[in-house]
């Protein structure tokens, strides 16, 4: 198992295979998008699958893709299906915003992935929207309906906002009365390119908490492994369940089990680092294997032991300029 300095294991890797996406999420991005990267820029699926390889040589057991949206990559799903070989990975998963998912699903099932993560902030046509600035709603749809109907395990991943999509959240809990789905709602994060200015986190877990309950009194607390993001409930009876992840007003760096590689090869060891090494110029330099797994073991030996603590320290506290889709969540 990879322990990192501070007695954690590091067994998650989340590796973002672009930067690009079809939607504008406000919470994530402007309207015109980023400065995408480059194709030189980005990791090929060559780089990115060496690294994977390496990476489960050395402990990773899981391996989620993120982007940007993975889907808006071309051919992503052979970077999926070589991934999904690699002997030693226990857990191959995608979090995507379902846009052009649907004609995948049974793929992806077929090359193992038992598990998505959908984005979606709201059940309602016009606030998605206003939300995304793009008309997709049934396609989204489609692809949640494609997946259930497959059998995937779906969370639905939906960042809360004040003014925006509030009303949807005694909705969202609702689908789970009959529907097998979990549903995730996430605190607002400032990781937004500039797409808004973030004024401070309005709606919080015990917010969210609170107005589930005003209509769910009885919701049940699970249990959650002890590296989850999210705290899961359930409402006796439903099929499916609930979880807040407190993305903002608390911390996950003490169970902290993942490292993150950005489009272009940037190594976090932390949400809040800047990339402590760059794997695709290692890569572009000849480096060997047993040399790259030196240095990624260096690196795993020097991980922060609460980046949040340092973040929220940080003043003003109005946002980060990079967007999630450069980080991959
Ligand atoms: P699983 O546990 O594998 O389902 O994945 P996940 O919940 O980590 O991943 P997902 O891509 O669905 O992200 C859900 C939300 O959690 C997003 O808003 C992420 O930005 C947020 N998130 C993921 N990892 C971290 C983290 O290390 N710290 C914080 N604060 N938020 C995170
Ligand atoms: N705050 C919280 N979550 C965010 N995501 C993207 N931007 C933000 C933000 N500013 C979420 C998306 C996606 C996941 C990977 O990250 O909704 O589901
Ligand atoms: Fe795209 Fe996801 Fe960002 Fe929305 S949150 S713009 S779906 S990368």
């Amino acid at each position: 198992m990879l322990i990192d300095n501070h007695g954690r294991p590091i067994s998650y890797l989340r590796l973002a295979v672009t930067d690009k996406c079809n939607l504008r999420c406000f919470y994530c991005m402007p309207e015109e998008g980023l400065n995408w990267l480059s194709r030189a820029e980005l990791m090929t699926y060559n780089e990115m699958l060496r690294v994977c390889r390496v990476m489960v040589n050395m402990g990773i057991e899981k391996i989620r893709i993120t982007g940007g949206e993975p889907f808006a990559r071309k051919d992503i799903m052979q970077l999926l299906a070589s991934i999904s070989e690699l002997e030693g990975l226990k857990e191959l998963s995608i979090t995507t915003n379902g846009v052009l998912t649907a004609p995948y699903v049974p793929e992806l099932k077929k090359i193992g992935v038992k598990s998505v993560n959908l984005s979606l902030d709201t059940l309602d046509a016009n606030r998605f929207f206003t939300i995304t600035r793009r008309d997709e709603f049934a396609n989204v749809i489609t692809a949640l309906e494609t997946m259930l109907y497959h059998d995937m395990e779906v969370k639905i991943n939906a960042v809360v906002m004040d003014g925006k999509n509030t009303q949807d959240i005694l909705p969202m809990v609702e689908l789970t009365r009959n529907l097998p789905v979990n549903v995730r709602f996430i605190e607002e994060m400032p990781f937004n390119g500039d797409g808004h200015v973030y004024d401070g986190l309005r709606w919080d877990y015990v917010r969210i908490l609170n107005e589930i309950k005003t209509v769910y009194p009885d919701i049940s607390k699970l249990d959650d492994p002890a590296w989850s993001t999210a705290y899961n409930y359930q409402v006796p009876g439903h099929k499916g369940s609930i979880g807040i992840i407190a993305a903002y007003s608390r911390t996950f760096c003490g169970t902290c089990n993942r490292i993150r590689i950005t489009p272009q090869g940037q190594l976090k060891t932390c949400l809040y680092d800047d990339g402590v090494l760059n794997v695709r110029d290692l890569l572009r330099e000849g480096v060997a294997d047993d040399k790259l797994q030196d240095i990624l073991g260096d690196a795993f030996k020097h991980r922060p032991k609460d980046g949040w603590e340092a973040e929220r320290k940080r003043e003003p506290r109005t946002g980060i300029h990079e967007s999630m889709a450069t980080i991959g969540g």
